[in-house]
């Protein structure tokens, strides 16, 4: 897919498709009224007829005749007053999606001069460049390899997006933005790799292959032997059942000073998640290939990163394992001990997301971090607290939880903070250990971010539990490459500081 910006007129623009913009109410943006003119006040016929409302991500594709452009999509993007940012980027995903079903070849999307007024969102054209650039690549995205029959090219081989100029500035944003749709579309392609593909080693090799394709990221990978003598136990405790070895998977880009302080971020990297001897029951277990989210997530932002190159630095730990029964496995009431020294006693093996990131929160320590965020799809309470729309937040940091709301405002990718209060901690007291690895069924997310919390102590952290986001079930079962936008900011506002 070729992509590119342009300022020149309309009326003189070389495409099978224009897609403008009309909004429900307020002022027509610039390429509207320029198309509405060419057309001889189409557009303007289209709404008296009822054919076009305006209504926020509605759509209507029409033929032309004896145009420059021999097909006209009209986009709705509703009232002024109401296009937040988010409101912006469904009426883009609707019009990339008509786009999608084809039938035209080479496309000029004239949506740019669009405001964002709804809210406090207010965006610049380089923000707005770059959320359309990000959506491009994200609705275009397929996954399509496992099928024995290959699916037909997309029609579409060309997009042409409007802008004021084609300099640097509004380059780099719209570049930005393609390059983060197309870190989440790598996000989408390791979380929807089936799990007898995708297991620690596979995605280990995802890793060296990335350090392969850019020169800016480094990696290594540690296994069982040298986790063991790390006395990586809790994490170890989860691969025991397991057929296939766990992995710590580390990389590290270094685009800033040498004595900038890494921002570290951690990935859950379950590859599939039984339960082990604490079984799930067999409904939608399929989905537990999804376990792996908050590594795909990590590996999606590295590779937006890695494409980008900001002055930053940033480390990425992921702990890979894969969670099964077995005669081997860990069985309830096993008592482990960290490499914290911590010891866990082990009451349900399904709460093993927190096993595997107590011993990557420990690692990430000898990083020195500026900041440590992890990403995990840590608890299905999660999904009861917030459904789908939010990620969890929790932190023991203030100002980090206030940059990552911002970063996931900014984003389209919102995150909403929960509580880490010490009132919560008793729910861990075990009568043998240091700690159980659950907190009974009251706010089962907190209670997860508490244990956590017991890791992290020296240094800033987030925690984010994606748990409802990382995927979607049903007919459109799939990864949605979230939290990769929120990261890519987050890590984004730190350049020059
Ligand atoms: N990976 C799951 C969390 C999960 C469940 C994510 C469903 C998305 C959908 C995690 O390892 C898990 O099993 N958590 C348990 C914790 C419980 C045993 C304390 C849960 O949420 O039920
Ligand atoms: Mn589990
Ligand atoms: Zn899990």
């Amino acid at each position: 897919m070729n992509f590119t910006l342009s300022n020149k007129p309309l009326a003189t623009a070389k495409a099978d498709c224009l897609v403008v913009a009309v909004p429900e109410k307020g002022d027509w943006p610039e390429s509207t009224r320029q198309a509405d003119e060419a057309l001889g006040g189409f557009l303007g016929e289209l709404i008296k007829s009822g054919d076009v409302t305006g209504k926020n991500a509605s759509t209507l594709s029409v033929p032309l005749t004896k145009q420059s452009w021999p097909r006209l999509l009209v986009v709705g993007t509703g009232a002024d007053s109401d296009r937040s940012a988010a409101n912006f980027r469904k009426a883009l995903t609707a019009a990339v999606g008509q786009l999608k079903e084809g039938p035209s070849k080479q496309v000029h999307l004239a949506l740019t001069d669009t405001p964002i007024t709804g809210g406090d969102d207010e965006t610049s054209e380089a923000a707005r460049l770059s959320l359309i650039g990000r959506t491009l690549e994200d609705q275009l995205y397929r996954f399509s390899g496992f099928k024995s029959e290959k699916a037909p090219a997309l029609k579409l081989t060309k997009v042409t997006v409007s802008a004021t100029g084609t300099g640097k500035a509004l380059k780099d944003a719209f570049d930005l933005g393609l390059a983060t749709g197309r870190g989440m579309n790598l996000t989408k392609d390791l979380g929807n790799t089936p799990p007898n593909v995708c297991h620690p080693s596979w995605l280990a090799e995802q890793a060296e292959q990335l350090a392969k394709d850019h020169e800016v990221i480094k990696t290594e990978i540690l296994d069982e032997k040298q986790m063991k003598k790390l006395g990586m136990h809790s994490l170890l405790s989860v691969s025991a059942g397991s057929a296939q070895p766990a992995r710590l998977i580390v990389m590290e880009y270094r685009g800033g000073k040498a004595k900038d302080k890494p921002h570290v971020l951690v990935g859950k990297g379950i590859t599939f998640d039984t339960g082990g001897i604490s079984l799930k029951p067999g409904e939608g277990m399929d989905e537990m290939k999804y376990d792996m989210g908050g590594a795909a997530g990590v590996f999606g932002a590295m590779q937006t990163i890695a494409e980008t190159k900001p002055a930053i630095n940033v480390v990425a730990v992921i702990a890979a394992a894969e969670n099964m029964p077995s005669g081997t496995a860990t069985r309830p009431g096993d008592i482990v001990t960290s490499m914290s020294g911590q010891t866990i006693e082990i009451l349900n093996t399904d709460a093993e997301g927190r096993l595997v990131l107590c011993d990557a929160l420990t690692y990430a320590k000898r990083f020195d971090p500026a900041t440590v965020v992890d990403l995990a799809t840590l608890t299905g309470a999660v999904i009861v607290a917030l459904g789908s729309h939010a990620t969890g937040l929790f932190s023991n940091d203030e100002a980090l939880a206030a940059q990552l709301t911002a970063a996931g405002e900014r984003a389209c990718d919102r995150v909403w903070r929960l509580p880490l209060w010490d009132d919560y901690q008793s729910q861990l007291d075990s009568n043998f250990a240091d700690m159980q690895n659950i907190g009974g069924r009251p706010a089962g997310s907190v209670t997860a971010a508490c244990f956590l919390s017991r890791f992290t102590k020296d240094y800033r952290w987030a925690h984010l539990d994606i748990a409802g986001t990382a995927w979607n079930s049903g007919k459109a079962k799939g990864s949605t490459g979230r939290p990769v936008p929120l990261l890519v900011d987050y890590l984004l506002s730190h350049v020059g500081k």
